[in-house]
């Protein structure tokens, strides 16, 4: 894929949740490199529009494109492949507490293909040490705090090199100080080449770490002036 190729185009998308159009007539595009903030108020859509993205709604009316895949004309069987391509993040965290940090990675691993153990090892380290958490290998979630697990999670979503992070309200349960190390560790993986499309509530990260910002309201997305 040539670096000029967008990451991701939405082209007169509709967004809907069954029957009801919850954002209409959506065009934007993120290329490589772009740190986007996705706003607007609870009930605005957000959440909805990037569920179309990762394909967990189906996109009905327009074109859109996700990593080279096209949204709009996806099969069932493509969407395993699309989300191999997109890190996602949601605010509250989904690791096993019943196993190592370790052990939550490798289980994705294995879900998406791997089964070389040193392979597998040393993507895994990889990605703790992208996050801040060279040491947390061993430990179990529950002896880590909140912002270390959603941590953890940031790093789960990095194991197959996404080509886009998708975070919905990610530090949305997290002190500020804590978000503010969270939006950290976004903005590192940003600068190393993945975009990040960031839904949030937080102002304060706008006002501290200025990007692009889309914001949702009266069921259309407008791109604010930077
Ligand atoms: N599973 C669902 N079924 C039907 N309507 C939904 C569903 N999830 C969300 N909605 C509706 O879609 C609209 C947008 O919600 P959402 O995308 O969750 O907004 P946000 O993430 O900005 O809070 C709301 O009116 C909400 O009630
Ligand atoms: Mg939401």
């Amino acid at each position: 894929m040539f670096s000029s190729d967008p990451v991701l185009t939405l082209d007169h998308a509709d967004i809907y949740q069954g029957k009801k159009l919850i954002l209409g007539d959506v065009s934007f595009r993120i290329d490589k490199g772009d740190f986007v903030y996705l706003i607007g108020r609870t009930g605005s859509g957000k959440t909805s529009l990037l569920k179309t993205l990762y394909a967990d709604l189906w996109l009905q009316n327009g074109k859109g494109t996700v990593a080279g895949f096209q949204l709009d004309s996806l099969k069932p069987r493509d969407i395993p492949m699309l989300r191999r391509k997109i890190g996602i993040v949601f605010q509250d965290f989904q690791l096993f507490f019943d196993r190592s940090v370790e052990d939550n990675l490798k289980f994705v691993l294995k879900a998406t293909g791997w089964n070389n153990k040193a392979d597998m090892n040393n993507r895994i380290a990889d990605v703790l040490m992208q996050v801040g958490l060279g040491t947390a290998q061993k430990k179990m979630p529950h002896q880590l705090s909140g912002g270390e697990q959603q941590r953890v999670v940031i790093a789960r979503a990095m194991l197959n090199e996404p080509l886009i992070l998708i975070a919905d309200e990610p530090t949305g349960n997290l002190d500020p100080s804590v978000s503010d190390q969270i939006m950290k560790v976004f903005q590192a993986i940003n600068n190393a080449g993945t975009a990040v499309l960031m839904a949030t509530h937080n102002y304060d990260l706008l006002n501290k770490y200025p990007a692009r910002v889309l914001r949702c309201q009266e069921g259309q997305v407008i791109e604010l002036a930077g």
